[in-house]
């Protein structure tokens, strides 16, 4: 059973118990449905002021939504489209301050003011993006990139982890 653990401490500490949580959620564990999951799970449940974080696939056209924690989301997102498009195109995450002033920002959720989008990529391949949301506007600073960018890290170390002999 995972029991929470409250975070504590300066902004990177935090982030560092969140990384330590989720690399010990997906020890071990291949699955990347499984692991979006649970990472999902863990990340919305342990930041405040967030109203969606989830995973979209790249199904080798689009992308396509996988596991994830809020109201139900657009299923399909092109690459030329949306914040999440930005990221998995540039291959940089994409930290919004302000979505309504992001040109062809895809508003799955109305109540969403901020977003960050994080590309995942194996090598060159694009295997998607993890997306968080907020309903506050400039919810996030370079420390919550910085901590989301290791946990998006540790989800594609874990589904790319060599199979043990
Ligand atoms: N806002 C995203 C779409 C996905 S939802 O936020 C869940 C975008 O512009 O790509």
């Amino acid at each position: 059973m995972f029991s929470p653990t409250g975070l504590s401490g300066p902004k990177p500490e935090q982030y560092g118990q969140l990384l330590a949580q989720a690399r010990a959620l997906v020890e071990d564990e291949r699955d990347r449905v499984a692991n979006a999951a649970n990472l999902s799970a863990l990340v919305y449940h342990a930041l405040p002021q967030l109203n969606w974080v989830g995973f979209y696939f790249f199904d080798g056209t689009e992308l396509v939504v996988g596991p994830f924690q809020g109201l139900p989301a657009c299923v399909r997102i092109p690459l030329s489209r949306g914040v999440c498009g930005a990221a998995a195109r540039t291959r940089t995450t994409q930290r919004v301050a302000d979505v309504n002033a992001f040109a062809g920002h895809i508003a799955c959720d109305s109540a969403s003011r901020s977003e960050l989008v994080v590309p995942l990529y194996d090598d060159d391949a694009l295997i998607g993006v993890f997306d968080i949301d907020s309903p506050i506007p400039d919810r996030f600073d370079a420390d919550d990139q910085a901590g989301l960018e290791a946990i998006a890290a540790c989800f594609v170390d874990a589904c790319t982890a060599a199979t043990p002999a």
